[in-house]
């Protein structure tokens, strides 16, 4: 059996891969300083797996602290998700950002240098691909020309990992540049918990469904889109954790360095996200139209063929799947510990 150390493995998008990789008959270590994430995750990957993960607290930029974490485990393979991730945010703190997000993947490095560690799987983003790339997203396009600090730190984080492969040939790096995630798993278990005011537009859109908010400020109708609001590529985030599990398997066989893009190609518009959430989930949304959010691209999606073709993943979930599981996770846990 394989060990997988993931960093940030109690996040949203973290504690899904947890699952995967657990059913896929890994061992998870996971390391997580619980700064955007709940210890009460631990118990829920448990529940759904019947495994729970080895847990360390702590911090991965704490190189000292990290260190326990390679010296007590026999790690195989690290996919490193630790990092903060809120664009808005790294506009206001970008040291706060380049400090954390950088600190972290030169660490995580370090550690597999001196452990000899052979497999490194990176979280990153669309939003490496800038603002002047044309829509689909290919992964050979230049990247660049973000549109703020959170995005330069995967685009560092990118070039860091590229040179560590470089001149250490037994390790082989590959970025998986995720487009939107949202949903939730089909328990109901884990799922996404923003802290405060949330700013993507998923969960906003749970919190003017539960009544906490009164509606959802749509961001812009006058782009140049179907309908004139935004257009991404959500994927379902126990999709995106599937890619992982196909990521660490293509490794295995494949040295160097590798990049994939995870969405679905397909873009959906603010207004029919909004649609497909009170179909799928029989809620009415109100919203207003608000001026354009400053930074936000107009449209972007993927080309995923090559994870399709070389990977052999695909995402399968719909956008009806995607709005019901984020809903249903709401719902599920509003039961149990907010009321
Ligand atoms: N939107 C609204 N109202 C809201 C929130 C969002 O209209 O309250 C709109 C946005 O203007 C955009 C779309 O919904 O058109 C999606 O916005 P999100 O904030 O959900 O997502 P972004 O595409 O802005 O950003 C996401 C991730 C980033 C990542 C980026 C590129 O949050 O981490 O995708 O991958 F960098």
């Amino acid at each position: 059996m394989k060990t997988v150390l993931l960093t940030g493995g109690l996040g949203f998008i973290g504690s899904h891969i947890a699952v995967n990789l657990i059913e896929s008959d890994y061992k998870v270590i996971i390391a997580d300083d619980l700064s955007n994430s709940k210890i009460e995750t631990l118990d829920k990957i448990e529940k759904i797996t019947g495994k729970s993960p080895i847990f360390y607290q702590v911090d991965v930029c704490e190189r000292k602290l990290l260190e326990k974490t390679f010296s007590e485990n026999r790690i195989d393979s690290v996919v490193h998700l630790a990092g903060y991730k809120s664009v808005a945010e790294s506009t206001q703190e970008p040291i706060k950002y380049y400090r954390n997000n950088l600190i972290s993947t030169l660490t995580v490095l370090e550690e597999m240098q001196k452990y000899k560690i052979a497999q490194f799987v990176f979280s990153s983003s669309a939003t490496v691909y800038g603002s002047e790339n044309p829509v689909p997203y290919k992964e050979d396009m230049k990247i660049g020309n973000c549109t703020n600090p959170y995005g330069h730190t995967k685009l560092i984080s990118e070039e860091i990992a590229r040179d560590v492969a470089k001149a250490n040939p037994y390790i082989s790096v590959m970025m998986l540049r995720y487009f939107n995630p949202v949903g939730a798993h089909s328990s109901g278990l884990i799922g996404e918990e923003p802290q405060g005011e949330p700013s993507n537009l998923m969960p906003y859109i749970c919190k003017v469904a539960s009544g906490e908010y009164e509606y959802l400020s749509v961001f812009g109708n006058d782009y140049p889109t179907k309908d004139g609001t935004g257009v991404r590529d959500y994927i379902h985030v126990e999709d995106l954790a599937e890619g992982h599990v196909k990521a660490l398997e293509y490794l295995k066989n494949n040295p160097g360095s590798h990049i994939f893009n995870l969405g679905t190609g397909q873009g959906y518009s603010v207004l029919e996200i909004l649609e497909a959430f009170e179909k799928a989930n029989n809620v009415k949304i109100s919203y207003r139209i608000e001026p354009r959010r400053p930074g936000d691209l107009s449209e972007f999606y993927a080309d995923p063929s090559k994870a399709n073709e070389v990977l052999d993943w695909r995402a399968e979930r719909t956008v009806e799947d995607m709005c019901r599981d984020s809903w249903n996770y709401v719902l599920t846990n509003s039961k149990t510990d907010k009321f």
